[in-house]
């Protein structure tokens, strides 16, 4: 029957094709690292989205599984899996969006630059697989450290002479999740109606919460802000001590990932004001990249917002956070100009 999945491959299901549904509308999806703590919940909430029509999922472990697990569910995407370097290519033509959740997650005790030497390689691998199958996708890029692979992926891109920086986002959104979460536990506010902007970049002292631009207007006490600043800054360590061992933020990451994918492809549908942080290429700051809030339209990005204006506390946080953010990025240069 042809309209049960169709498994290919020597070493099992490698694939799972289904017929096309009827031409639905919507947009090409790729996850990269699809097998993994991040990639099975962010498959199964895009197989949700009812934006998406195709959805690949690529790992070079276990994407069969998942691939066939995630295919039975009755929703309008069409599942394929990948599996393995050879099977890049293939998952990568004709793409609209790349989320890349591939690579290592760190343990206790760990910073997220101790996971560059073997994430920068992955991310090398699987961005030199964009530029030659979908160099006009927008990439969303998870894998850490995010203040240096971004760099590291700009840097790929324009060796093969397909960068445009309006597409690469580093997505800093679990930081914006969990400030809108935070700070609604302190005011006694819904999240769901809680605003926070939070600039800089992905890595402890780099996370910059602007408390005083939040929606709603709030005001903290000194003591309130510095308990909310270094709980936003130290969100994904709060994770990975309570994980002992067993990996970092899954969960909540999907579904930041997803809530910041949703927002790319409303911008690629052409949808007015889609507004989100991401760690971009940028003039906000002397620094090349920067995380702040950016808004998304038919090509990527289409503004990046200015910081407006910030209290005394914040400009304190803002030096130390471009400090560090300085020498993470120059690696991620290095890494691929060496
Ligand atoms: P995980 O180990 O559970 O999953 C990673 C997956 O990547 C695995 O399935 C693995 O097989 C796959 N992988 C490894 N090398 C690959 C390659 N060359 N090509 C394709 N896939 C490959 O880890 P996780 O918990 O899902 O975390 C993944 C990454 O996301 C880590 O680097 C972590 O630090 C990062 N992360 C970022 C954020 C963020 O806010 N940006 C949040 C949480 C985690
Ligand atoms: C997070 O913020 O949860 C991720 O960057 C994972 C980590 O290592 O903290």
């Amino acid at each position: 029957n042809p309209n049960y999945p169709k498994m290919e491959g020597s070493s099992g299901l490698q694939q799972v094709s289904c017929r096309a549904k009827g031409g639905a509308p919507g947009f090409k999806v790729a996850i990269l690292g699809a097998a993994g703590g991040i990639g099975q919940p962010l498959a199964m909430l895009m197989k949700m989205n009812p934006l998406v029509s195709v959805l690949h999922l690529y790992d070079v472990v276990n994407s069969p599984g998942v691939t066939a697990d995630i295919s039975h569910m009755d929703t309008g995407a069409v599942v394929r899996g990948f599996l393995g370097q050879s099977q890049l290519e293939d998952a990568l033509i004709g793409m609209d969006l790349v989320i890349i959740p591939a690579g290592v997650p760190r343990k206790p005790g760990m910073t997220r630059d101790d996971l560059f030497n073997i994430n920068a390689g992955i991310v090398k691998t699987l961005c030199e697989g964009i530029t030659k199958c979908c160099p006009n996708a927008i990439v969303n890029l998870i894998s850490n450290p995010v203040n240096s692979t971004v760099p590291i992926a700009a840097e790929v891109f324009k060796k093969a002479g397909t960068y445009d920086p309006k597409r690469l986002l580093g997505v800093t959104m679990l930081d914006v999740v969990r400030a809108n979460t935070f700070v609604a536990e302190v005011m006694g506010l819904d999240p769901r109606e809680v605003d926070v902007p939070v600039v800089g970049g992905h890595a402890g002292v780099t996370i910059l919460p602007l408390l005083s631009q939040v929606k709603p207007p709030c005001s903290f006490t000194p003591e309130e802000t510095d308990y909310l600043t270094s709980r936003i800054q130290n969100g994904g360590t709060e994770v990975v001590e309570a994980k002992a061992g067993a990996g970092s933020a899954t969960l909540s990451m999907a579904y930041a990932a997803v809530k910041f994918a949703d927002a790319c492809l409303q911008g690629l549908r052409g949808d007015a004001s889609v507004i989100q942080c991401a760690f971009v290429a940028s003039q906000v700051t002397e620094l090349p990249f920067f995380a702040s809030k950016v808004r998304l339209g038919r090509t990527g990005i289409d503004e990046i917002y200015p910081l407006g204006p910030l209290n005394e506390y914040e400009r304190v946080g803002l030096e130390k956070a471009k400090k560090e953010l300085a020498e993470s990025i120059q690696k991620g240069v290095s890494f691929i100009k060496k």
